[in-house]
């Protein structure tokens, strides 16, 4: 097995030579690499999440392997790539996750507000600032001198100390007036926590990078010793700005579906959850990329995002898959492959992408590679899936979350093996057949291929 900095420096023909005597390999190009950055709709980066896909990546197999009116499903949605996707192809997108904050970010992306929905709520949130500001600038001040406030609205200190006074005054209002339960609500909830902090004047505060929150001791550390004070944003001014930006694309083609829950069972809720929308309860793709073997904690490094969300951090990280070690992590997803069954088509496809992880938090482990030979062999297999191939995603070291923990971190994922099964011999040969079609990489899609 190599070391980590020997993974690092792989070079292709021994990683060709290395899963030759794994796995077939899948002749689909990584054409995805060559795509723009931000290549796809607009709400994809509506908030930056840890370990996410690329759009481009998830439509390389929504147009290879499924048709404008079929079900695609992903049990691991995260921020919601696969379905949004989907329904941007004109496909029923069906997003699940059990973290509250990825299922947020899925529900605002696949049954969004339409923009004059979100301009008509954001203009009247504004419009009702001026009458509430007193009551919350007075709380914003009492909590930013005492953040533990004599217990009648505790607040982490970091959060306090991240935002100049109005602002938080204004983010205390917004938090309080937003029903997480309406679709419009949720709309302008999920597009404030892609503004919360970040490096420019769009962010609501500079403290901290977009992608993630730094460690709370790390930022109170910081903050004390630079002597932190974060400029004024107005949070409607800023919010508008951003509904600008996601509001550039029409809305995606089919509104989806975001389940939350655990990706055990995700098969039968989807299945009834279409069934009661009228909609065909089967899937026809399963895209998806399960939790990194002990790589992320999704809830601890947003929780400025839970924070104001109204979500526990410690308790998504409590309950998410991502700190078994491999034994148990291969039984997780046989359960989670178990469970999809019932809510495959005969000839469906089940796309999985697999980090090979050879650094955990810094430190080299020696578990994770060859991870989807294993995923195959003791997951897959024994489910009766059927396998097609792999194909290959070289990840670039400090890309992805990986860059959580510096330098020696950012070699955590160096490379995402692509399983592509079929849920029986029939998805197989359909999974064969389709991988080498040209598709089209045109952005917006051409109406006339839906
Ligand atoms: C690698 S991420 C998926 C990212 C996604 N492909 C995207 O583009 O945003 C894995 C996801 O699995 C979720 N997860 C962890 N354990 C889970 C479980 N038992 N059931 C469902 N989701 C789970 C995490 O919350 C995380 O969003």
């Amino acid at each position: 097995m190599p070391s980590t900095r020997g993974a690092t420096s792989l070079a292709a023909g021994q990683l060709a030579l290395e899963l030759a005597t794994e796995l077939p390999r899948l002749g689909i190009e990584p054409e995805w690499k060559a795509q723009q950055r931000l290549w796809g709709h607009p709400f994809h980066p509506m908030c930056s999440y840890l370990a996410s896909f690329p759009a481009a990546l998830a439509h390389a197999f929504i147009a290879r392997y499924s048709r404008p009116g079929d079900v695609v499903l992903d049990p691991f949605a995260g921020r919601g790539t696969v379905p949004l996707q989907a329904g941007a192809e004109g496909r029923i997108g069906v997003g699940n996750d059990l973290n509250p904050f990825a299922h947020l970010l899925t529900a605002a992306k696949v049954e969004p507000a339409t923009p004059a929905e979100a301009r008509t709520r954001l203009a009247r949130l504004r419009l009702a600032w001026p009458g509430a500001a007193a009551r919350w600038l007075a709380l914003g001040a009492a909590i930013q001198a005492d953040p533990g406030n004599g217990g009648r609205e505790p607040v982490p200190s970091e959060v306090a100390l991240a935002f100049h006074p109005t602002t938080f005054a204004q983010l205390l209002y917004l938090r309080d007036a937003l029903d997480l339960h309406d679709h419009v609500d949720r709309f302008l909830a999920a597009a404030t926590t892609g503004i919360l902090h970040g490096k420019s004047a769009s962010y609501l505060s500079e403290l901290m990078p977009n992608t993630f929150s730094m460690a709370p001791r790390y930022v109170r550390d910081f903050a004390a010793r630079t002597g932190f004070h974060s400029a004024e944003r107005d949070v409607f001014r800023c919010l508008g700005a951003k509904l600008d930006r996601l509001y550039r694309a029409p809305l995606p083609a089919s509104p989806g579906i975001a389940l939350l829950g655990d990706a055990r069972d995700a098969g039968a809720r989807a299945a009834a959850t279409l069934r009661v929308r009228g909609m065909p309860d089967r899937a026809r793709l399963v895209v998806t990329s399960p939790p990194y073997l002990r790589v992320v904690k999704y809830g601890y490094y947003n929780w400025l995002r839970t924070w104001f969300l109204g979500f526990d951090a410690a308790a998504i990280d409590a309950t998410l898959d991502d700190a078994h070690h491999r034994a148990p992590y291969l039984v997780f997803l046989r359960d989670v492959l178990h469970g999809l069954r019932r809510a495959l088509t005969d000839d469906a496809i089940v796309v999985m992408v697999v980090g090979d992880v050879a650094t955990d938090r810094g430190r080299t482990i020696h578990t994770g590679m060859g991870l989807a030979g294993q995923v195959w062999s003791e997951a897959a297999a024994p489910e009766g899936y059927k396998l097609a191939g792999v194909a290959l995603d070289e990840v670039h070291a400090g890309r992805k979350m990986t860059k959580l923990w510096g330098d020696e971190a950012g070699r955590a994922t160096q490379l995402d093996r692509i399983l592509v099964l079929g849920a029986t011999e029939l998805g197989r040969r359909r999974a064969l057949s389709a991988a080498a079609l040209p598709i089209d990489w045109t952005w917006p899609p051409r109406l006339r291929a839906l």
